[in-house]
């Protein structure tokens, strides 16, 4: 197999392998490297498209990443996204800066002045994803104003079709932006002429080889959350491991309602049994401890706790098995927020778990959601299987927001997340949802019911929309779905309030915590 053609240069954007797999999807392998090593990268291979990918920085900042001047008189075709552009315009001679118009984040429309090379095909109005503070202010010499952001003005995108360079503000690669799959198609198609060198049909048996290779016939534990990712990995690490494969599950009271049932049926179907471990007192006397120490509450803590208990839990189960190796279906987007090309987010549970005597494999990490659900359909996985919402690891834990778990809390989540899904499967709305989060606020309001004050958490509830996770669309649910939700929980014991949180990401994140 040959080096890809395509180049990404990462800036350290949150988006930066999106890029990757909008790609891959149009069925391009490409290289995703830091500036220095695509310099590199480009002494010593055929490259016919460079992408400049987003970044967290801004490019007037002293120190921030950039590359060499070169690069843009190599005659091969150059895409900037959003700091990749900003930087095209500043290595050229333009300039970036704040706009009178501020910071743009999520979806948002803009007007195409020239529907050729870069928006061929594509409709005189797009609504795309934006995700930046600056904004290039005046164009390089030889470049034209390509589109611009219609509320605004500000400028969206240029081009100089003699340099081949294109520059966008917005994230094509975001599968928010409507027609982004179709400019990319333009730039790395018919701008570049690059021919298709990647099939999703391949992936099973790359992953297969993978899991042999790495494994070497040895015994192997599989932590089974009951979602996609899990499930997916023990469908196909079923038939290559045999008998040398454990799958365990640990209930520490963070599952939600008969959500145990579900995971057994789960690993049935995907060819496995599972060994669903209570853990409930332990993660109990954890919270517990907190609670008494008067620990200074903190998110981050909490994850890095759960994360510890879960390791002695699986540690536990290795030793039981003899297991040698621990595979986990971590994703791209987990390595990215935890480790991250750019700043830290938030730590993911799985991403960094280590077990004495076992070694960490994780299949999936370069893939993301829906790439692993293009698998579980490809693997003959059931529908529920395959579509079925993200859980976090942490569970109902991260969602009593901003305070320790006890069981009360978590009795009070459990219920008002299985109101809201049924009141939300019941109106036909759940499955045109990417993720509900049900959670508790930990701020104490007051309400009134009967003749009575009260005082209490109020529930949260979350829908959104999205492909990858990495951006989200917060979901504005129907008045009268709004209205059920409401009276349903209000209902029960002292919950006085519902918030509903309609904050995309970014630049909130999917969880509350
Ligand atoms: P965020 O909140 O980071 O969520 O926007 C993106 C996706 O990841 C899930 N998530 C987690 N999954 N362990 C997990 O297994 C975690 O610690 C964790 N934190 C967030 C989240 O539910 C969403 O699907």
């Amino acid at each position: 197999m040959k080096n890809p053609h395509i180049l990404i240069v990462d800036f350290g954007s949150q988006l930066s392998k999106v890029i990757v797999r909008a790609l891959q999807e149009l069925g391009h392998r490409s290289a995703l490297l830091s500036p220095k090593k695509a310099e590199a990268y480009l002494k010593e291979n055929r490259v016919e498209a460079i992408i400049l990918s987003g970044g967290d920085r801004s490019v007037n900042e002293k120190g921030a990443p950039t590359i060499s001047k070169k690069v843009f008189s190599m005659g091969i075709p150059i895409l900037g996204i959003c700091y990749g552009h900003q930087l095209i315009a500043k290595i050229l001679g333009g300039k970036v800066g704040q706009t009178s118009a501020g910071a743009n984040y999520g979806p948002t429309q803009v007007s195409i002045r020239g529907r050729f090379s870069f928006f061929d095909n594509l409709p005189g109005q797009n609504k795309v994803w934006a995700s930046h503070r600056e904004s290039v202010t005046e164009i390089p010499l030889g470049f034209d104003l390509t589109a611009c952001y219609s509320k605004t003005g500000t400028i969206a995108a240029i081009e100089n079709r003699d340099k081949q360079i294109w520059g966008v503000q917005f994230h094509p690669e975001s599968p928010e932006t409507d027609s982004g799959k179709l400019m990319l198609q333009n730039f790395v198609q018919k701008i570049a002429g690059c021919e298709k060198d990647w099939q999703p049909r391949n992936m099973i048996e790359e992953l297969q080889e993978e899991l042999r290779d790495s494994t070497k016939g040895e015994p192997t534990l599989i932590a089974l959350s009951g979602g996609v990712d899990s499930t997916t990995l023990c469908s196909l690490a079923a038939p290559v491991l045999g008998q040398s494969l454990k799958v365990v599950c640990q209930d520490g009271g963070q599952l939600r309602h008969n959500e145990p049932l579900e995971i057994r049926r789960n690993a049935r179907v995907a060819g496995v049994r599972v060994f669903i471990q209570n853990r409930k007192a332990e993660f109990a006397a954890l919270w517990e401890f907190q609670i008494k120490k008067k620990s200074l509450y903190s998110a981050e803590i909490k994850r890095l706790l759960f994360q510890g208990e879960y390791e002695k839990g699986l540690g536990a189960e290795a030793k039981r098995f003899g297991s040698r190796i621990l595979a986990q279906g971590s994703l791209a987007p987990d390595f990215i927020e935890t480790t991250g090309a750019g700043s830290h987010i938030k730590s993911h549970h799985n991403i960094g778990v280590t077990v004495p005597g076992c070694k960490s494999i994780h299949p999936f990490r370069h893939l993301f959601k829906h790439e692993v659900r293009s698998l579980a359909k490809e693997l003959g996985l059931p529908e529920a299987v395959v579509s079925r919402q993200p859980f976090p690891g942490p569970g109902l834990f991260i969602r009593i927001i901003g305070m320790w778990p006890t069981t009360r809390h978590l009795q009070t989540v459990r219920l008002a997340d299985h109101i809201v899904t049924e009141i939300l499967r019941r109106r036909g709305l759940y499955d045109g949802i990417s993720q509900l989060v049900v959670g508790l606020g930990g701020v104490l309001t007051t309400g009134v019911k009967g003749d009575e004050g009260v005082y209490n958490y109020p529930i949260i509830v979350r829908a959104v929309k999205t492909v990858d996770y990495m951006t989200a669309e917060g979901i504005e649910l129907p008045p009268e779905a709004r209205q059920e939700i409401t009276s349903a929980l209000t209902a029960r014991g002292h919950i006085c309030r519902v918030w509903f949180d309609e904050t995309p990401k970014p630049p909130g994140t999917v969880e509350e915590e």
